[in-house]
Formats: structure tokens, C-alpha cells, sequence
């Protein structure tokens, strides 16, 4: 409770910058409301496969960032319990909560106008999706900060990539305005742990470390996940080299990580921990990248055979 409410003139700060960088957007901006139609109910046609435009793996990656953001009360649990909802914090609480509930909602809108996915596939999996909930285990207060400054941008990389697959002008911009928001709440909380390896070097090493070496997506635990980030890896929307380059690097980077002084013994062995952990990742996005460039020449060579 202590470093909440030492970090709070921080969040206080971070919270004006943040207000000022936003800029105000409408869902329905990015919605293609003329190629909308009625389904059955109300004496139109049902959704058939040959309605969506969107190509496979498109598909698979805006069904995976909306079901992601769908969990949207459970994220909002989580933080205002790590978070509380008093002062500037609860102010954060409630404005990050509402900027991601524009995520939902935007994607959702597209998707059904444009028919782009089984809308009732997609709701059944919402329902699945919510009803499970998230659940970030018993993370602490540092940990929720260092789990989230990674999570923000792995999202804003995953929802770029994706717009760019849609093969959809609209769809990429839909997406690159949502990873815009997405990099500004990476910031808003990168801001907050850099404070925080001010107040409590050790304990922040330590929650880096962990938050870097068991990282997962907060949509892990959906039934389809493991198969999906397959196929997203494989078509560069979402890879190891990306999260190695794009994530992990540059937040580490940017905390001046393995150059800071002033750790303690606890604080130098995760550092240890840490450096070792990206250097394995980095040669595993290596040899994942190795494998890929080999499959797709060899479709290539298949191809043209
Ligand atoms: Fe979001
Ligand atoms: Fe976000």
C-alpha cells in the first residue's frame, strides 16, 4: 500500500500527460455502416461463409484481439483491486477502462457490418470467453505494472500487424487507431515502473524478471489460443522475434535495465536471470524465424513446381 501511494503523484502526472496525448475517437467512424444488412430475425439473410472478405488468418487475429478485449471486466478487476480506486489511481482505473471499452465495441461493430466473421460463432465465444474470465493469479502490485507495460505493447504490435492482414483499408486503420491507445497506456505504465525501480529497486527487478520470463497473452486461456498464435506467428502478425524486438527489448531498454546501479543482491541475481532469459529468447525468435523462412521457400519452390 506504501508504494501506492508513493507512485501516486507519478500517477497523478501520468495521468494529466496522458489526457493531454489522447485524442478523442468515434467507433463509428471506422464503421462501413452501408454494407450493413438485416439477418434473418427481422427478414434478412443469416450469415454464409462466402459473406466474410476478410482472408483466414485475418479472421483468426481480429477474432483473437476482440475476445481478447471482451474480457474487458475482468482486466478491470484486476487492476482496480492491485490499484484501488481512490485518488489518481481510481481516476486511471476508470479512464483506462473506458478508453479499452472502445476497443470491444469498434471491432465488434466492423466485424458484423462488414460481415466478417459467423456473428453467432462470435458470440458464442464471447459468452465462452467472459465466463471464464481473467485471471492473473497473485500477482503483486509491481507485477501487475511490469506484466502490463509489457501486455499494452505486445497488444498495440498484435493489433497493427493485424489491420496490416486485413487486406481491409478501413479495417487497418480501425486497428492502427486502437494500437495508438494502446501504446499510450504501454507509456502510461512503463512511466509508472520507472518510478517504481526508483523507490523499490530490488522488488522491481524482480517483478520484471518475472513478468518477462512468464509472460503470457491475456487471451491465453481461450480455448482456441494455442492454434491461433500458431497461425499468427507464422504470418509475422504476432512472432517471437517481434516480441523479443518490438516488446521486450525496447521497455527494457527504455528502464535502462542492464545499466543501472544501486541493486542490491536480490536485485543483480534477477538482473542475472533476466539477461539470461532474453538471450535465450532471442536466439528462440532466431531459430523460429530460421524455420519459417525455410517453410515458406519451400511452399514457394512447391508452388512454381
Ligand atoms: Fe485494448
Ligand atoms: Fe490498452
Amino acid at each position: 500500500m506504501n508504494l501506492l501511494r508513493e507512485l501516486e503523484p507519478v500517477v497523478a502526472e501520468n495521468l494529466d500527460r496522458h489526457l493531454s496525448a489522447a485524442k478523442e475517437w468515434h467507433p463509428h467512424d471506422y464503421v462501413p455502416w452501408s454494407r450493413g444488412r438485416d439477418f434473418a430475425l427481422l427478414g434478412g439473410e443469416d450469415w454464409r461463409p462466402e459473406d466474410s472478405a476478410l482472408d483466414p488468418v485475418a479472421k483468426t487475429a481480429m477474432v483473437l484481439n476482440l475476445l481478447t478485449e471482451d474480457n474487458l471486466p475482468s482486466y478491470h478487476r484486476e487492476i482496480a483491486t492491485r490499484f484501488g480506486r481512490d485518488g489518481a489511481w481510481g481516476q486511471w482505473v476508470g479512464r483506462w477502462t473506458a478508453e479499452e471499452g472502445r476497443h470491444g465495441i469498434a471491432l465488434r461493430d466492423y466485424l458484423t457490418v462488414t460481415r466478417g466473421v459467423d456473428p453467432v460463432e462470435l458470440e458464442r465465444a464471447r459468452m465462452a470467453q467472459m465466463t471464464g474470465g481473467y485471471d492473473s493469479g497473485d500477482k503483486t502490485q509491481l507485477g501487475t505494472l511490469a506484466y502490463v507495460s509489457f501486455q499494452e505493447l505486445a497488444t498495440r504490435v498484435s493489433h497493427r500487424n493485424t489491420g496490416k492482414a486485413t487486406g481491409c483499408p478501413l479495417a487497418e486503420k480501425l486497428l492502427a487507431r486502437i494500437a495508438t491507445d494502446e501504446n499510450l497506456h504501454m507509456v502510461f505504465y512503463r512511466n509508472l515502473m520507472s518510478a517504481a525501480l526508483e523507490l523499490a529497486p530490488d522488488e522491481a527487478m524482480e517483478a520484471i524478471r518475472d513478468e518477462v520470463v512468464g509472460f503470457s497473452m491475456p487471451g491465453a486461456a481461450m480455448a482456441d489460443f494455442a492454434r491461433a498464435s500458431i497461425t499468427l506467428a507464422k504470418a509475422g502478425i504476432y512472432d517471437l522475434r517481434q516480441h523479443h524486438d518490438e516488446v521486450i527489448a525496447p521497455v527494457l531498454r527504455h528502464w535502462r535495465i542492464f545499466e543501472r546501479t544501486g541493486l542490491g543482491a536480490r536485485g543483480e541475481a534477477a538482473r542475472e536471470e533476466l539477461a539470461a532469459f532474453v538471450a535465450d529468447l532471442d536466439a528462440r525468435a532466431t531459430k523460429f524465424t530460421e524455420r519459417r523462412d525455410r517453410a515458406r521457400a519451400g511452399a514457394l519452390a512447391a508452388a512454381s513446381a
